[in-house]
């Protein structure tokens, strides 16, 4: 069976949920796919772990913040439950019904995005058009402390955080 699990998460997607994860922490991206994911986060001012190593036999980082293959996910969230580390990890939403995910994570909480991700599909590196594949997805995040079970992700709540957490300094304040 050919597997289609190369779906690149956009800038957007961590951008939209970037006041959520922890600035204190070194985050590792554990899937590579095309390197970009990685650069997003750096560039939202993250400390990064991103590198083209197997995910299950690794241990890098503080907090895993991931796009994971979907076809794999069992095999993934119990080597998140082995890591231990805080997560914050876009998956389906079906995934939160089903037994593996329970029996696994009963404390689990969610963020809801204020829209659908659009991931772009690469297909032997190529990207393609990703048409109506796209799924519909959460950030699932385990041990990061939100307020809510539930967070509803709009566009007027991440412009008030993020204006609270990146202070962005003028031209004229920066003295090299
Ligand atoms: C859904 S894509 C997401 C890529 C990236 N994390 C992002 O957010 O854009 C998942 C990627 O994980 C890669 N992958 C599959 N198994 C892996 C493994 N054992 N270790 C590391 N990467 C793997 C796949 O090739 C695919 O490119």
């Amino acid at each position: 069976m050919v597997k289609h699990d190369d779906y690149m998460t956009p800038f957007s997607a961590w951008e939209d949920v970037s006041a959520y994860i922890p600035r204190h922490l070194t985050l590792w991206q554990g899937f590579y796919g095309d390197g970009t994911s990685g650069a997003h986060l750096t560039e939202l001012g993250f400390d990064v772990i991103h590198e083209d190593v197997d995910f299950f036999t690794h241990d890098l980082g503080e907090c895993v913040v991931t796009n994971p293959p979907f076809s794999e996910l069992p095999r993934v969230l119990a080597r998140l439950r082995e890591l231990g580390k805080p997560f914050v990890v876009i998956m389906p939403c079906s995934t939160l019904t089903t037994r593996y995910f329970r029996d696994l994570f009963q404390d689990i909480q969610v963020i809801v995005p204020r829209r659908r991700i659009q991931f772009r599909k690469l297909v032997d590196g190529v990207e393609v058009p990703s048409g109506r594949g796209s799924f519909d997805c959460l950030y699932f995040c385990w041990r990061l402390g939100l307020p809510r079970d539930v967070v509803f992700l709009n566009k007027d709540v991440i412009r008030r955080k993020l204006k609270k957490i990146i202070v962005i300094p003028s031209p004229s304040s920066t003295s090299f």
